[in-house]
C-alpha cells in the first residue's frame, strides 16, 4: 500500500490487470526502489571479456553506483565502489582499460589492481600506527557470474545467482550456444543514451510485442520492400509466431519465430547474396554441433529476455546487451553492447555490427520510435497521473489456461509487475 490516497500499486484479479500510475512519477517511488530492488537484486555489471586480462578494468554505474570491474594481477576478477577510502573522490575516472594501479587524482594515495592501498603521499603525518590494511578499495558485498555474465548483489545476504537467475538460464545457454567455443566477447563501441521516462517503461517496452507493429511501421515496410515476408495472418498482429512467458524472480520472455533473419544462421535479402553461403555454412555447423532442434532455436528463433530488474537481453538479429538505471524518477540513463562468439568471420561479425546498430542502435530503425513512444507517455502521465490513475496490462489474461499465451498477450509483463509489486509491498 502506497501510491495515492492508499491505493495499491497494482490490481491483480482475474481478467484484470492494472498498475497505478503514480509509480512512474513519484519521487518516493523511486527512493523506495533503491533500497528494494536496487540495493537488494542482482545486478548486470559486464561479461568476462570485458576483464580479460590482469589489470582490465572496466568503470561502470550500476544501479547507479559507480564501480570498478576488474581483474587483479592475481587474476581474480573483482568489484569495487569506485571512490576512494581516503575522502571519496573517484578513484577511476576512465571508462575502461588496463592498470596495474589506481592512483587518486586528489590527494594521490595509490591502489593496486586488487585493491590494496599500496603509497600514501607524506604518510608518516598519520602516526606509526596507520594501517593501510584498513583502507582497501571497498569491494561490493557479492559478485559472481553465469557462464561469464557477471552480476553484483549489494546485499550480502542475497540467494545465490544460480537461484535467482531462476528460469532465466535456459535462456543465457541459447545465446552461449550460439558460440562454436562457447566463448562470446562484448564487441567494442558501446551505445549510451538517455530517455526522459521512467526505467519501468524500458522493462515493459524491452518486450512489449503489442506496439511493434504500429510503432515500427518504418522498419516492417523496410523489411517488406526488401523482400522479407512480414505479412500478418488474420487475427494475429505480428507475423505467425511468438509466445510470451514468467521465467520466475520477475525474470520474463518473448520467444519468438523469427521473421526478421539471423546474421548468425538465417539468411534475409538485406544481408546480401554473397552472405548466402556463409550464413548456411554457421547454419551447418550449429545442426552438428547441437542436433536440429537446438539449432532450430539458435537459428530461427528469436528472444527478448528481461533479467529482473534492469537486463535486457535482445537475442534477435544481433545480440544486443542492454541496461538501464533511473537518473531521476523521470529519467534512465541506457547503456548496451553488442556480444558474439569469439573467432567468428569478419564478414559475419560485419553483419553482426550492422545488425546491432540498424534495429536496436540509437539511430536505428527501432530505438528512436521506442524513445519517442515512451517519452510522450512519461509526458501523458506526469501530471495527469491524479485524474487518470490506472494503465492497463491485462492482454491474454481472459484465456482459457490451456490456450497459449502469445508475445503480444502481456504475461510477460505482468511477471515483471507481480515480482516488482512483490518486493515493493514487503519489508
Ligand atoms: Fe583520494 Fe584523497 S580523496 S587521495
Ligand atoms: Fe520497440
Amino acid at each position: 500500500m502506497s501510491t495515492l490516497d492508499d491505493k495499491p500499486y497494482i490490481i491483480d484479479e482475474p481478467n484484470k490487470f492494472k498498475v497505478h500510475r503514480s509509480v512512474f512519477v513519484k519521487p518516493e517511488i523511486l527512493e523506495q526502489e533503491k533500497r528494494k530492488i536496487f540495493h537488494k537484486c542482482w545486478l548486470y555489471i559486464g561479461h568476462v571479456s570485458e576483464v580479460k586480462n590482469h589489470g582490465d578494468f572496466q568503470t561502470r554505474l550500476v544501479g547507479g553506483k559507480p564501480l570498478i570491474f576488474t581483474r587483479g594481477a592475481d587474476g581474480v576478477v573483482r568489484a569495487f565502489f569506485n571512490t576512494c577510502t581516503h575522502r571519496g573522490t573517484l578513484v577511476c575516472r576512465e571508462r575502461r582499460g588496463s592498470a596495474k594501479t589506481f592512483r587518486c587524482f586528489y590527494h594521490a594515495w595509490q591502489f593496486n589492481s586488487c585493491g590494496d592501498l599500496i603509497a600514501v603521499p607524506g604518510e608518516e603525518a598519520y602516526g606509526k600506527n596507520f594501517d593501510r590494511s584498513q583502507f582497501r578499495l571497498r569491494e561490493v558485498p557479492r559478485l559472481d557470474h553465469y557462464k561469464g555474465f557477471y552480476f553484483v548483489n549489494f546485499d550480502e545476504n542475497a540467494e545465490s545467482l544460480y537461484d535467482y537467475l531462476a528460469g532465466a538460464k535456459e535462456y543465457l545457454d541459447i545465446i552461449v550456444d550460439q558460440s562454436p567455443t562457447g566463448e562470446l566477447e562484448i564487441i567494442q563501441g558501446t551505445q549510451e543514451y538517455d530517455m526522459v521516462a521512467n526505467w519501468k517503461l524500458l522493462c515493459e517496452n524491452s518486450f512489449d510485442d503489442y506496439h511493434v507493429a504500429p510503432t515500427h511501421i518504418t522498419y516492417l515496410e523496410y523489411l517488406k520492400d526488401s523482400g522479407v515476408d512480414v505479412s500478418i495472418p488474420k487475427g494475429l498482429l505480428m507475423p505467425k509466431h511468438g509466445i510470451g512467458k514468467s521465467l520466475g524472480n520477475g525474470h520474463a520472455v518473448i520467444d519468438n519465430h523469427t521473421y526478421r533473419g539471423r546474421p548468425i544462421a538465417r539468411w534475409m535479402p538485406i544481408y546480401g547474396e554473397e552472405a548466402k553461403e556463409e550464413i548456411a555454412e554457421i547454419r551447418k555447423e550449429l545442426v552438428e554441433r547441437l542436433g536440429e532442434e537446438r539449432a532450430y532455436r539458435a537459428a530461427d528463433t528469436n528472444r527478448n529476455l528481461l533479467i529482473f530488474p534492469n537486463l535486457v537481453i535482445n537475442d534477435g538479429s544481433s545480440v544486443t546487451v542492454r541496461t538501464f538505471y533511473p537518473t531521476d524518477e523521470n529519467r534512465m540513463r541506457v547503456i548496451a553492447f553488442a556480444i558474439g562468439p569469439i573467432g567468428e568471420s569478419e564478414t559475419a561479425r560485419a553483419r553482426r555490427l550492422d545488425s546491432f546498430l540498424t534495429f536496436y542502435g540509437p539511430g536505428g530503425f527501432a530505438t528512436p520510435d521506442d524513445v519517442e513512444a515512451l517519452e510522450v507517455l512519461q509526458q501523458g502521465i506526469s501530471e495527469t497521473y491524479r485524474e487518470v490513475e490506472w494503465s492497463d496490462l491485462s492482454r491474454g489474461l481472459a484465456k482459457p489456461p490451456e490456450e497459449e499465451q502469445l508475445n503480444t498477450d502481456e504475461p510477460h509483463l505482468r511477471a515483471f509487475w507481480r515480482e516488482w509489486n512483490r518486493i515493493m509491498t514487503t519489508e
